[in-house]
């Protein structure tokens, strides 16, 4: 039978779907989470800072939505099974997951030691592989799904100081393409969005270093990070009915970044 819901809400409504939202008591993680329970999703906000976990939630019932808090450290493999196991638990089905959490150690090449390497693979990119995988049999089971990830700029945009961040964040592109093709059949469908600089905990000590501001404010051709709000309408979009053809892809947010300069822009410095 055709679906007679106005158009907007056929395509864009999350209503009846869950989501878990790892690092959703982080800047990104924390405006996804708010944006997806406007659309009527019950989301999973997990984080590791139970005090964090409580603000999202807070904001996610003020809006009169189900927010289900879920506390793990990506760290370990078994950690991630857990809480894939624990969300669907809690949330009685899993259609959508958001692997957003992340970390860095910003360090030249030479000093990264094997534990800087191990502590950033294991939370960037490890995680997102065995968190998807624990997954795909829920979202399989229910008919379909919908897996994002969140990879960043430095896939295509190489920054001194930041070799592994940039190395995981590369593989989560390649994974995605990969996860798209063996799960296109179980209609499961895979994207990847890739922020460029995005005003949060995380990019804060860029922001609050003058010197690299004003160099970043003069590559940025809109001249100024995004917000965390910038990147829920295409979060939902890839979520949503909307996107039912749309898989295998990687799309960047960064106000221009990648398209290119301007000779006339220098950092003020
Ligand atoms: N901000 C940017 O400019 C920018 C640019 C490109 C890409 N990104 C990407 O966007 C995503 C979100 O970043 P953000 O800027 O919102 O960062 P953020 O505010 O620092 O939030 C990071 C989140 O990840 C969680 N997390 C980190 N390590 C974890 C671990 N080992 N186990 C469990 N949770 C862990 C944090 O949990 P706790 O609260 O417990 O610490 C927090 O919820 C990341 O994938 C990042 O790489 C950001």
């Amino acid at each position: 039978m055709a679906n007679s819901a106005p158009l907007l809400q056929r395509l864009f409504s999350l209503e009846g779907k869950s989501v878990l939202i790892t690092g959703a008591s982080g800047g990104i993680g924390g405006a996804l989470a708010k944006g997806f329970a406007e659309a009527g999703a019950t989301v999973g906000v997990h984080g590791r800072d139970h005090e964090r976990i409580a603000a999202t939630c807070r904001e996610i019932e003020a809006v009169g939505a189900k927010a289900v808090p879920l506390t793990a450290d990506l760290g370990s493999v078994s950690a991630c099974r857990d809480l894939i196991g624990d969300a669907h638990a809690q949330m009685g089905r899993l259609d959508i997951l958001i692997n957003n959490a992340a970390t860095n150690r910003r360090k030249p090449i030479t000093a990264v030691t094997e534990e800087d390497y191990e502590f950033v693979y294991a939370t960037n990119q490890r995680a997102i592989y065995f968190l998807s995988q624990a997954a795909y049999p829920f979202m399989k089971a229910g008919g379909g799904g919908k897996i994002i990830h969140v990879a960043s700029i430095n896939v295509f945009y190489a920054l001194d100081t930041v070799s592994v961040y940039g190395m995981t964040k590369g593989a989560i592109a390649q994974l995605t393409k990969v996860q798209a093709v063996e799960w296109a059949p179980d209609n499961i469908q895979v994207n990847c969005i890739t922020p460029g600089f995005i005003r949060t905990p995380l990019s804060k000590p860029i922001w609050d270093d003058p010197r690299k501001a004003s160099w970043l404010r003069a590559r940025i051709p809109q001249r100024r990070p995004a917000e965390p709000e910038e990147l829920v309408g295409l979060a939902l979009l890839l979520a949503s009915q909307a996107s039912s053809y749309i898989t295998g892809q990687n799309i960047v947010i960064d106000g221009g970044v990648l398209a290119g300069g301007s000779w006339d822009r220098d950092g003020d410095w």
